[in-house]
């Protein structure tokens, strides 16, 4: 089985509040539908969900009961995009079922306690199409949390018989320098113990593709293969679902595996 995790910068438009990418969205996941595997989908947010995730200052926990109103309004938003994304399997002929992480798992202290995976593989085993997605949930300490999609993918990273684990974004990969810079090549594959991974893993990268790079060392290390490639160019998922070669970074945990 593999896990896909949809960017939010792919699926959404991310400066427009609740705005989604419709063809890009069907594309994509006909391109799922057509590759025949096994798929976890997850999906990010996009302007679903950061942008008044932000507002809210969701982020960083509770700061004063003004902001359950942005937990309110933040997880119906993604509920919404979930909804589009349930419409866009069922007309590619899948059967998706949504798992929303807010009903699987709860925080502590910005720290994900255990996700139950066995709900993935129940509805796998039977032929539908898990689907989840990032969200707001509770934290036992800070009273709500960002629970990301990336940071779903690296929970279910232990799933029974999981081959690969694919980050679709806006991007082709990991560049060796900033991608506008000239003379900036793509990175076929990338280690954990590399410079461009230890530079990436600093700060001085957003916070977005930081995180994918984290979180994908970490399903590399249980084995998978993990790939981070470009949504907006047709074919590259369904290759990638394939295991056929396509342009991106392969984020692997040894050099000799
Ligand atoms: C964010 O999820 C969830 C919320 C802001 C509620 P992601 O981090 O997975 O979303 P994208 O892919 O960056 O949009």
């Amino acid at each position: 089985m593999h896990l896909v995790k949809l960017g939010g910068s792919v699926i959404t438009d991310k400066s427009k509040k609740r705005t989604i990418r419709e063809n890009i969205l069907k594309r994509l996941v006909d391109e799922i539908a057509r590759s025949e595997k096994k798929v976890v989908l997850i999906h990010g947010a996009g302007s679903f969900g950061h942008i008044l995730a932000k507002e809210g200052g969701l982020a960083n926990g509770f700061q004063g009961e003004w902001q359950l109103e942005y937990f309110s309004k933040v997880q119906r938003d993604v509920r919404e995009l979930n909804l589009h994304v349930l419409d866009a399997l069922l007309d590619a002929g899948l059967r998706p079922v949504s798992l929303p992480p807010s009903m699987l798992t709860i925080y502590s202290n910005g720290v994900m306690e255990e996700m139950s995976k066995e709900l993935f593989e129940l509805y796998l085993e039977i032929g539908m199409t898990p689907v989840s997605f990032g969200d707001v949930v509770l934290d036992k300490e800070r009273v709500f949390a960002i629970c990301s999609g990336d940071h779903i993918m690296s929970a279910l990273s232990s799933m029974k018989g999981l081959e690969s684990a694919i980050f679709v974004t806006d991007v082709d990969g990991v560049y060796d320098r900033p991608p506008g810079d000239e003379g900036a090549k793509l990175l076929s594959e990338i280690f954990p113990d590399s410079d461009i991974a230890s530079k990436m893993l600093n700060r001085d990268v957003t916070g977005g593709i930081k995180e994918k790079i984290r979180r994908g060392f970490m399903i590399a290390e249980k084995g998978a293969k993990v790939m981070i490639v470009n949504g907006l160019v047709p074919g590259r998922l369904e290759k990638a679902l394939k295991g056929e070669e396509v342009p991106g970074t392969e984020l692997r945990w040894k050099k000799d595996d």
